[in-house]
């Protein structure tokens, strides 16, 4: 682990928070250390615990969203659900909104889908 920590700032609920996270901290993991939680409450203690499998871990990425690398976030990006915080690795400043209406999963927005381009590298459409 390296000394360089990355500003991570979390909206919730009308809220705002600024933390540091150290470089390449996986971000389910820095967003539960700071005391929040990317699940609904059905789902905090029923996931499967950073894997990658249960998709109920999303989160909005506002700012320096990274591209999808994991199959299923990238294909819960591809049809614009949240991505899954527990696949996404902060190496850069990054904002995310916590899913606040989410009762497992949260539901997808058309302004979030990524599409492959000609290189198959995935590409937010903002509109
Ligand atoms: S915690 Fe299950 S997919 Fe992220």
């Amino acid at each position: 682990m390296t000394d360089i920590t990355h500003e991570l700032t979390v909206l919730t609920r009308g809220e705002h928070h600024v933390l540091r996270a150290p470089h390449g901290v996986n971000l389910r993991r820095a967003l539960l250390a700071a005391g929040f939680s990317p699940y609904a409450a059905l789902t905090r203690r029923a996931n499967c615990g950073g894997r990658g499998l249960c998709a109920t871990c999303g989160v909005w990425i506002e700012a320096g969203e990274p591209a999808p690398a994991h199959w299923h976030d990238r294909i819960g990006a591809r049809f614009g659900y949240p991505r899954l915080s527990c696949q996404v690795t902060v190496t850069a400043e990054m904002t995310v909104r916590l899913v606040d209406d989410k009762r497992i999963w949260g539901g997808p927005r058309a302004d979030r889908r990524w599409t492959d381009a000609a290189d198959h590298t995935p590409r937010a459409l903002h509109p």
